[in-house]
């Protein structure tokens, strides 16, 4: 699927939007796997799922680099089918094979994720800890939900897709690991330091 321009977000498991404060946000793609009709559930007549795109995030249409920002607000709950209401709003994780659909799931999303693009990930940890979860992924994120106090079980975490070859450079320049011995000093050397040595602190 070719996307828009303007199109440079992607809510990858938008459900009802509850989180969105601009549930029509017109630069987003809202994406889910399935449609809820409005009465689904009598308790919350007026809640329904109408994804722009029904689609998985296992295997997203979207050409490679083609969002600016991805969230990603995976289910919580374990299962096999719907069942209730948590399930009818939240949908499951496949208690079987979770791992591999996560894995599909975060590897789909950084290719169509543009260089420097975001990841925000939520997780409400009722049935696994966050720390499992996000030992299936490749990346690690950059900051977020790091601890559990107060939190009361939803964690945030943000991603960014830097290119590996900065990632590379910056990782190279950082370790300067001399070759050889290093050159001796004379006594005027030692006392007005090398600017090149400066600069690489
Ligand atoms: C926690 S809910 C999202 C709630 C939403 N963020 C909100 O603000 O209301 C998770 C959603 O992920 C959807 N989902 C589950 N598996 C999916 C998949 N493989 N691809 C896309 N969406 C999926 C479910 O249908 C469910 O609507």
């Amino acid at each position: 699927m070719k996307t828009n321009p303007e199109k440079f977000i992607l809510d990858a498991c938008c459900g009802g939007r509850q989180m969105w404060f601009q549930k029509k946000q017109k630069n987003t793609i809202f994406l889910d796997i399935r449609e809820v009709e409005k009465g689904s559930i009598k308790l919350q007549p007026n809640f329904c799922i109408k994804p722009d795109v029904i689609g998985d995030y296992r295997k997203l249409s979207f050409p490679d680099k083609s969002f600016k920002l991805v969230v990603w607000d995976i289910p919580h709950i374990m299962g096999k089918k719907i069942n209730g209401i948590i399930q009818t709003k939240y949908g499951y994780l496949d208690k079987d094979n979770y791992r591999e659909d996560l894995k599909k799931g975060f590897d789909e999303i950084w290719r169509i994720l543009d260089d420097y693009g975001v990841l925000e990930f939520k997780y409400a940890d009722i049935n696994l800890p966050i720390k499992d979860i996000l030992s299936l992924f490749p990346q690690q994120p950059l900051f977020g939900t790091v601890t559990k106090k107060g939190v009361n079980n939803t964690f945030w975490v943000c991603f960014m897709k830097i290119p590996i070859t900065e990632t590379e450079t910056s990782f190279n320049t950082d370790l300067e690991v001399p070759t050889s011995s290093p050159p001796k000093l004379s006594p005027t050397e030692i006392t007005s330091p090398n600017p090149n040595i400066m600069r690489s602190l």
